[in-house]
């Protein structure tokens, strides 16, 4: 059993409270600018004081993040060492959240967005029941606020976008009045003995509506449809043809394709509204519309009862459909996306790699694995180490690992032998070929993955103009730490690196396709690392040690990516205060998965609406 004694990591952000040298830091840096008759920018830096965080928190953001994200001071002047850069923005950033949340969570007015392209295909796929991509036509989506391809901010409809849709709509629809299958899903009704084309085409757009538009229909909507199919059928068209042809209508409304939030017009905080809810919902859990008994359970206003919302939450996330989401998730929350795209492992080199099943079974392994986690009510811990994966017999082999009984090709759970190297995300090759280049490891890349995706404290972004790294000298063969010297020799390089290079060192006995090796250039592998506090360790083992001392760190990263994945946006200062709260429930329930969907559809940024300013009440709304 979990002993209750959890230790708690004092975070990055709990720095002291003495503003003295955050003062000191403003007039070493920022004064020489930003005062006098034309501060630069008009931007003013003496009105950055103790009582102005209290009530222009405004002023403190724009300065905190100009700060974090190194663009000021501008490169041309002096520039503060990290350790003063990170002590005022640390500062900056707990006082401010310690302000945000003093006030009370509030969330966010409603917002729409379109259906982004994996959300298209699965809500069309279930609507039709067919077994095409229909998103395949589609353009890709940008990434959002927190990483993630459903942030409202990137989805608007361009042109584009328009003619595309139709076309989807139309393939979707080719195929499905093909398939006697999918036909008996949406064609509720055909013209036979009692029925006459029109009333069969009405029943059908009837039927069909509230389920495409994930919300009853509103009085005389089916009629714009039913002139569609009249048209069609003026037109001499088939009643298959017809009915496709209003069906496309409906699949390239806006009801469709945009997921409407209505503005919140009553001037106080609101509950989401429940077959908003219900979407909300779905589209977090499953990327895909809400099913029968969500709407049912919206019609019935059962929403009403928190009980019922972590309820349905649990039983989403229980079901086959969340893999969905475990995909998308996940493999932008990781990165490991970026396999086969951006990041290609050397097929010379690693040949094994691209073996078949080799490199889907390393695709799917970090997937399924949360997937397990999050559906079963497993220990968030297993992120960091487990004694179980999931894998087929192909992923095992290419690991060395002895044979499980009765495992073949489909990949499940397996429980690891103690000395298998494996067990939690960083003993998985997707991470390790993620975070390395093409032809060798990079205890760079892997450092600023543990510190970006695990851990939620991304590295200062590189410094520009630096010499790439040595190539590699046949008569002098050279392990890669031995080539990242300068590092250490060059305090200006140390500055950065030393806080980053140490996670990857730990990581070197796997090769840059994750595979197990002792020897890296015919020296056995050196897999120690220091932190700058001195905090020494060796190998994975080791890291994951460390890892474990900062589980709250790595629970509180997940829960804001998931969060933003959830809310789909980017956070604001109030959502923190929202994941906070979360990360200490889900500590209370020893790490339980299921604390942290149920903390997150209850937290009042998922569950409510803020009220529209009283001025412009219209404008915000379908952004
Ligand atoms: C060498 C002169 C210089 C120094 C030193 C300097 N800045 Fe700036 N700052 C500028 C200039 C020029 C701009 C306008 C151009 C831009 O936005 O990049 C600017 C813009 C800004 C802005 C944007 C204002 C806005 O409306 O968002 C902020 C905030 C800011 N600086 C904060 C700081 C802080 C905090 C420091 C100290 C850590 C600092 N600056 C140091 C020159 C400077
Ligand atoms: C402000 C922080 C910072 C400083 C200072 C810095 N770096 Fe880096 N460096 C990074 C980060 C972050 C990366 C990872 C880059 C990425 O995301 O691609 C990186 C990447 C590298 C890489 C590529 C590693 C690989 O495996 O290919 C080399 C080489 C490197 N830095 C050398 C240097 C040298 C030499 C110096 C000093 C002259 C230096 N860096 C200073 C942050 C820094």
């Amino acid at each position: 059993m979990l002993t209750a004694i959890l230790i708690t990591i004092a975070a990055a952000a709990q720095t002291g409270t003495d503003f003295a040298p955050v003062q000191s830091f403003v007039t070493q840096y920022c004064l020489a600018c930003h005062t006098g008759q034309k501060p630069a920018a008009g931007y003013d830096v003496r009105k950055l004081t103790e009582a102005s965080l209290n009530d222009q928190p405004v002023l403190w953001r724009r300065a905190y993040r100009r700060v974090s994200e190194h663009e000021m001071p501008p490169r041309n002047a002096p520039m503060p060492p990290l350790d003063a850069r990170e002590a005022f923005t640390g500062f900056v950033d707990h006082a401010l959240r310690t302000k945000a949340c003093a006030d009370g969570i509030s969330p966010a007015r409603a917002l729409s967005r379109r259906l982004n392209r994996a959300e298209y295909a699965a809500t069309v796929r279930d609507l039709l029941n067919i077994h095409i991509n229909a998103g395949a036509a589609l353009p890709a989506d940008g990434a959002g606020g927190e990483g993630f391809d459903n942030a409202a901010e990137t989805l608007f409809l361009s042109p584009v976008h328009a003619e595309k849709y139709l076309e989807a709509a139309r393939i979707a629809l080719d195929y499905a009045m093909r398939d006697p299958r999918s036909r008996e899903t949406f064609l509720t009704a055909t013209p036979g003995e009692k029925y006459t084309p029109p009333q069969a085409a009405r029943k059908v757009l009837d039927d069909f509506l509230p389920r495409a538009f994930r919300r009853p229909a509103e009085k005389d909507e089916a009629a714009r449809y039913i002139a569609l199919f009249d048209a069609a059928t003026a037109r001499g068209e088939s009643f298959d043809e017809a009915i496709s042809y209003a069906l496309q209508g409906v699949l390239i409304s806006p009801s469709f394709l945009f997921r409407i939030e209505q503005p919140n017009t009553t001037g106080k905080q609101r509950q989401v509204p429940p077959f908003e809810l219900a979407s909300r919902l779905s589209y977090f859990l499953w990327g895909s519309a809400p099913d029968a008994q969500l709407l049912r359970f919206a019609k019935q206003d059962r929403f009403a009862d928190p009980n019922i919302i972590a309820e349905e939450a649990i039983r989403l996330i229980r079901a086959e459909r969340s893999r969905e989401f475990a995909e998308n998730f996940v493999e932008q929350w990781l990165a490991t996306r970026e396999l086969g795209r951006d990041i290609k492992p050397d097929a010379k080199l690693f040949p094994d790699y691209y073996e078949s099943e080799v490199e889907s079974g390393i695709r799917y392994e970090p997937i399924l694995f949360v997937h397990e986690i999050l559906s079963d009510n497993h220990s968030l811990l297993n992120l960091i180490d487990s004694d179980w994966t999931v894998m087929a017999t192909r992923l095992q082999r290419y690991y060395g690992l002895p044979k499980t009984e009765g495992l073949r090709q489909q990949p499940r759970r397996v429980l690891l032998p103690p000395d298998s190297h494996r067990g939690g995300l960083l003993g998985m090759a997707a991470i390790l070929a993620v975070s390395s280049v093409p032809t060798r490891t990079s205890p760079v890349l892997r450092g600023k993955w543990v510190l970006e995706s695990f851990l939620g404290t991304p590295p200062p972004p590189a410094a520009p103009n630096v010499p790439p790294l040595a190539k590699e000298d046949a008569a002098k063969p050279a392990t890669v730490r031995e080539r990242l010297t300068l590092h250490r020799q060059n305090p200006a390089c140390a500055s950065c690196h030393a806080k980053i290079d140490p996670w990857g060192f730990a990581l070197e006995n796997y090769d840059s396709v994750g595979r197990w090796r002792d020897n890296d250039s015919g020296k056995p592998v050196d897999s120690s690392g220091e932190l700058p506090g001195g905090l020494k360790f060796h190998g994975p083992v080791e890291l994951k040690k460390i890892l474990m001392e900062r589980r709250d760190l790595v629970v509180r990263n997940l829960t804001a990516k998931m969060m933003g994945y959830a809310l789909g946006r980017s956070l604001t200062l109030e959502d923190y205060c929202a994941v906070d709260q979360i990360v200490e429930q889900v500590k209370k329930e020893y790490y339980s998965s299921y604390a942290l969907i149920r903390g997150i559809v209850l937290s009042t940024p998922f569950r409510f609406q803020a009220p529209e300013p009283e001025s412009s009440p219209k404008e915000s709304s379908a952004k």
